[in-house]
């Protein structure tokens, strides 16, 4: 960089999409004006398992002004795949969850749509359904970490420590529910849509449409929000749409209500895990022994690779000579549960958290004291014997809230602090400490190679192409910014082009935390490469000058790169050992409550969350992202309840769903927390999913502290808060 050069990467500039969004002129899927486009809905089962007989169609109502999609009518496979091929498109033969697509109506309007859909009913032979992960014994798959000798380890200990912890369903509630249209095209089909992933959708199109990829387009359109929620599942969406515009000879549009998105649409994995740890009395951990059981529902969408980041990020942020993972994924006849912000690493970390709360009081230590003992550092390795050599913020990020959070005095305060007889709240305060591995686990970014292009146009203006998603992240922001810098233009100059796979290479899923730190180093090398290009042929110029010179005399250029894994990265998948991330992001929380005695409501009143991301591209969105992330980690924890009753969705709406208002948000007092990794753009790494992973603990750590019970089960309703309370007693 130029020195005195105005700084782009760092400062925290107006972001791209902000003047399209607050003005009202961004077209949502449901926005767009498409001529002649015809309204899908979908027709959906009601039990959680059941013999498919027959669909009956009404003849009270006029078919012939409707077309109705069924599996029948797919010309390709009648499959939505993310890694098996289990899931079909369209239900032929056996239901196995409630709320599973078996039909497609589209119609000219709404209400003749909503009125077909009344009409259609399903003749089933019910079947039995397996509801409860704990009781299921249809292993999806499992997996098995061993480092040291856990049994050698456990008979050394000074003391077993054992808990069981629970978490159950979230829904990711964003503010845009699902949605697609899809348009018929002479060579082909056009598909687009709220999504985070293009590509996913361009491949599950050929293989149900039966069509070649060049004769699948999908573009993504401006998308409120999708932790998660929107990878897999637009997959299917976009295939029912494409199915009946290709049957209707017409653009179909299908938008999801709330309802029927919370029904139908993946969820967060419940889970129940297991811990054993063999602690000496100095608060040395020497053995950890976890088990893990995730629920993956009825399908094997891309639960193997949840349970994989959950199984890797089981052993938290400790050093343990001796550890021993096991964990297992089974199938149960409720919605698949998918992509949610952390995938996976959320459930574990929330349980080994309160271990480590629970080994802090079986040795009479602060949760301070224990975490600090064994915290992980450079030259430790991890569970799966990944030796950290660099860019390690654990220890800077516990001590940051530690301090600002003056968590010895306070936690000593409310410890000791004499009951009251009669008093109507009670305070407490948790800890929490943890890592999440930034970009694809083992060696997915090495098969992925994801791929990003920087073009100059004929105006002389720069373009960033890559297929990541704006979702509400930022991502168009910090892409930009980081070719501008790295180009030396302003701001103003960049553009990022909105994903079209006609358009864009294949940058890789938005996903794993890994579009600023993977796909942004991709961007960065492009960049550098252009203008390097751009100053041989102008060598007298300033790179902007030069770049206006070649648009008018030579015309436009584009240098597309791809993703080079680290050379030094080794992963063995059969054993699971080795280098499961490129590098690690770190997160702390400190997190303070007042539990009302009378009613057992939670209020969070303090709440502090520390974030190691290397280097924060644009700090603002950084705080938006470590703010957001945990808000909704502590939701996880004492508000959001999914409620199933026969594998149905109880609380399918805003209003019995509950997530938080502004009301109910306490400031997040946010610490950024700057350990460069060098192999990131500008030292950045990921921090889209750290932020979920250690909040939920923190609060039910506090909660536990108020109430002088064990709060090991998500979340920590008013119910379930009597439940332990009268238990207690
Ligand atoms: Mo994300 S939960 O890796 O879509």
């Amino acid at each position: 960089m130029v020195p005195g050069r105005s700084r782009i990467v760092g400062d925290s500039p107006v972001r791209k999409d902000a003047f399209e969004k607050v003005t009202g002129k961004a077209r949502f899927v449901d926005d767009l004006s498409v001529e002649g486009a015809w309204v899908g809905r979908t027709v959906r089962s009601s039990e959680a398992h059941a013999r498919l007989r027959a669909i009956r169609f009404d003849p009270a109502f006029d078919w012939s002004t409707v077309v109705v999609v069924t599996a029948a009518d797919i010309p390709g496979e009648n499959v939505i795949a993310a890694i098996a091929d289990d899931q079909p498109c369209l239900v032929d033969g056996v239901i196995r969850h409630a709320a599973e697509p078996v039909a497609v109506i589209a119609a000219p309007d709404d209400r003749t749509a909503g009125e077909a859909l009344r009409h259609v009913s399903l003749d089933t032979e019910s079947l039995t359904p397996v509801l409860d992960h704990e009781s299921s014994d249809q292993a999806l798959k499992s997996y098995e970490i061993l480092k040291g000798d856990v049994e050698r380890g456990l008979a050394e200990a000074d003391l077993i420590v054992e808990g069981t912890y629970r978490v159950g369903h979230q829904e990711q509630m964003y503010i845009e529910p699902q949605g697609i249209i899809a348009i018929p095209r002479q060579d082909g089909m056009l598909v687009q849509g709220s999504l985070q992933c293009p590509f996913y959708v361009h491949k599950a199109l050929t293989r149900v449409l039966g069509l070649a990829g060049d004769e699948v387009v999908v573009a993504q359109t401006v998308t409120g929000g999708a932790f998660g929620g929107k990878e897999e599942y637009p997959s299917m969406i976009a295939a029912h749409a494409a199915l009946a515009a290709r049957k209707a000879g017409r653009p179909v549009r299908i938008v999801y209500d709330r309802r029927e998105d919370v029904r139908a649409t993946t969820k967060r994995h419940p889970a129940t895990v297991r811990h054993r740890t063999g602690v000496m009395r100095d608060g040395r951990i020497v053995a950890m022994d976890v088990e893990v059981v995730m629920d993956g529902g009825a399908y094997v969408t891309l639960t193997p690779v949840v349970l994989s980041r959950g199984t890797i990020h089981a052993a938290g942020a400790y050093r343990c000579a001796n550890t021993r993972i096991r964990s297992r994924a089974v199938m149960t006849n409720t919605p698949p549960n998918g992509a949610f912000r952390g995938f996976g690493a959320p459930q574990t970390l929330f349980a080994v958290e309160r271990q480590m709360d629970r080994v802090a009081r079986a040795l009479g230590l602060s949760p301070l004291e224990v975490r600090r003992k064994n915290l992980i550092g450079v030259g430790d390795t991890t569970a799966t014997g990944q030796l950290l050599t660099d860019s390690v913020g654990a220890r800077e990020v516990l001590e940051a809230v530690a301090t600002a959070g003056n968590v010895e005095l306070r936690h000593a305060e409310l410890e000791n602090k004499p009951r009251v007889d009669g008093a109507h709240l009670a305070r407490g305060l948790g800890l929490s400490v943890y890592l999440h591995g930034a970009g694809f686990t083992g060696s997915g970014e090495a098969h992925l190679r994801g791929k990003a292009a920087v073009a100059l146009g004929r105006d002389g203006r720069f373009e960033v192409q890559v297929g990541s998603t704006e979702m509400g992240q930022g991502a168009r922001t910090v892409l930009a910014q980081i070719a501008a810098e790295e180009l030396g233009v302003p701001l103003d100059d960049v553009d990022v082009v909105t994903p079209d796979t006609s358009i864009v290479p294949d940058s890789g899923p938005t996903v794993a935390s890994r579009t600023t730190m993977i796909v942004g180093s991709v961007v960065r090398e492009a960049a550098a490469a252009l203008g390097a290009e751009l100053g041989a042929a102008y060598p007298s110029l300033e790179l902007r000058a030069a770049a206006r010179e070649h648009a008018i005399e030579r015309g436009p250029l584009r240098v597309l790169r791809e993703y080079r894994p680290p050379p030094d990265v080794r992963w063995d998948d059969a054993a699971y050992r080795g280098d499961a991330y490129p590098v690690y992001g770190y997160g702390a929380n400190v997190v303070e409550v007042e539990v009302d005695l009378d009613t057992l409501q939670v209020e969070v009143t303090r709440c502090l969350a520390a974030a190691d991301v290397g280097k924060a591209i644009h700090p603002q969105l950084v705080e938006g992202q470590v703010q957001g992330g945990t808000l909704q980690a502590l939701a996880w924890g004492y508000l959001e309840e999914l409620v199933l009753k026969d594998g149905r969705v109880q609380n399918d709406r805003m209003t019995n769903y509950l997530i938080p208002t502004t009301l109910d948000t306490p400031p997040i007092e946010t610490i950024l927390v700057e350990r460069p990794y060098v192999r990131g753009p500008f030292g950045a790494k990921g921090v889209g999913e750290l932020p979920m992973d250690g909040a939920a603990a923190a609060l039910a750590s506090a909660i536990s502290q108020a109430l002088g019970v064990e709060v090991d089960t998500l979340p920590a309703t008013p119910e379930r808060l009597l439940d332990l309370v009268r238990g207690s007693r």
